[in-house]
């Protein structure tokens, strides 16, 4: 039975990888290089520093651990310039929908995200409230495939992992929902997440009914909502 849904942030709950873009094709520019829209694919669910390593690898450089922190650093002042200004209609359509029918149903609610800007983002989305627990880049080691975000998450929660049902968008953090015997949903595309248990293109029209009978999961529902 789920008792539980656990959510990644970027490309799941809002749109941030434009500002991710924008912020790492000016460190490019920067080093005298070119960063596209199809590189940026590459650093979807991928950490920060991790994103970095690929974005030097891309433009044929190598540099020091610590200038390695202070480009991670730059970057990251200028990307944090751009979600401090996030509002709620930034909110990916049908979401905020989606999670207040889970919170009505009774089932628990997790961030797993490994964005270190997890908790800002939440709030300038005004969001935070929707969340029973936020695993979030300042509280995990291992990246995605590894489970721990998720299985964190479930801990928190105090369900089993085989409970929970994970959404991503990043073929890493489906791996990571399938390495921790999560059931995972798929935001996107059948093409490249047509490994998890089921894909969507959204939450926009999505009930959680629908969810369940698609996944073919029975939910556990401990309050009587609209499910
Ligand atoms: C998410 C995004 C990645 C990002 C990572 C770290 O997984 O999909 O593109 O690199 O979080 O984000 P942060 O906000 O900590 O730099
Ligand atoms: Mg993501």
């Amino acid at each position: 039975m789920i008792e539980a849904c656990i959510f990644d942030l970027d490309g799941v709950v809002v749109d941030t990888a434009k500002y991710h873009f924008i912020a790492w094709r000016a460190l490019a520019e920067e080093l005298g290089f070119e960063f596209t829209h199809q590189d940026n694919e590459r650093l979807k669910g991928v950490s920060r520093m991790q994103s970095l390593e690929i974005l030097l690898e891309i433009g044929g450089l190598q540099f020091s651990e610590p200038e390695k922190l202070a480009m991670a650093e730059k970057k990251n002042t200028l990307y944090v310039s751009y979600i401090e200004k996030m509002t709620p209609e930034e909110t990916l359509p049908g979401v905020e929908k989606f999670l207040q029918e889970l919170r009505d149903s009774g089932i628990k609610i997790a961030l797993g995200s490994a964005s270190k800007n997890a908790p800002m983002i939440l709030e300038r989305i005004q969001l935070s409230g929707m969340f029973d627990a936020i695993v979030d880049g300042n509280s995990i080691i291992e990246a995605k495939p590894n489970p721990e975000v998720f299985l964190k998450g479930a801990e928190e929660l105090g369900v089993l992992p085989e409970s929970c049902v994970v959404f991503e968008d990043a073929i890493a953090g489906i791996e990571a929902a399938q390495h921790a015997n999560m059931y995972s949903v798929g935001i996107g595309d059948l093409e490249t997440l047509g490994f998890a248990d089921l894909v969507i293109p959204g939450f926009d029209g999505y009930t959680v009914e629908r969810l369940m009978k698609e996944l073919k999961a029975p939910f556990l529902f401990s309050k009587s909502g609209k499910a």
